[in-house]
């Protein structure tokens, strides 16, 4: 699996906390920005990683803004993106088994890093159940 990250400037320090956590784990994972803290604005993240998951549908995304909120609805535009915001373990856990979803969407003025690692970590480790929850997804798109 491999896991393109993008964000804004108010999630650079979570992105970089994250894809470090990953690429410790022998992960294959791919950064899509920004590179730094100056001020971007969080559609054009969104769209880069919704072009990407577009090349690459195997691969999941994980986003960042300040809240998650607008990088999410951003995303969500997109019809080949199920992207969950997600800020404790049974979320992000229940979205993957449920909605199939391809990316994770955390807000880093909400969590702390301790808990966006175990977010991450349910996220990556829960696979989609299929049967009923098949047909709903299905129906989102
Ligand atoms: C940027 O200041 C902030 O608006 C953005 O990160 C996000 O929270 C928007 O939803």
């Amino acid at each position: 699996m491999r896991y393109y990250f993008a964000s804004d400037h108010a999630a650079f320090d979570l992105k970089a906390a994250m894809l470090d956590m990953l690429k410790q784990q022998g992960h294959d994972v791919v950064d899509l920005g920004p590179y730094d803290t100056s001020s971007v604005d969080y559609p054009d993240y969104a769209d880069k990683l919704a072009q990407a998951l577009s090349a690459d549908p195997q691969a999941q995304g994980i986003a960042m803004c300040g809240t998650g909120i607008g990088i999410s609805i951003a995303l969500n535009r997109h019809k080949h993106i199920r992207a969950a915001l997600c800020h404790d373990v049974t979320g992000a856990r229940l979205t993957r088994a449920h909605n199939d979803a391809n990316v994770l969407v955390m807000g880093a003025r909400l969590i702390g890093a301790e808990t966006a690692k175990d977010v991450v970590t349910a996220f990556i480790e829960v696979a989609f159940e299929g049967g009923r929850h098949q047909r709903r997804v299905d129906k989102l798109s």
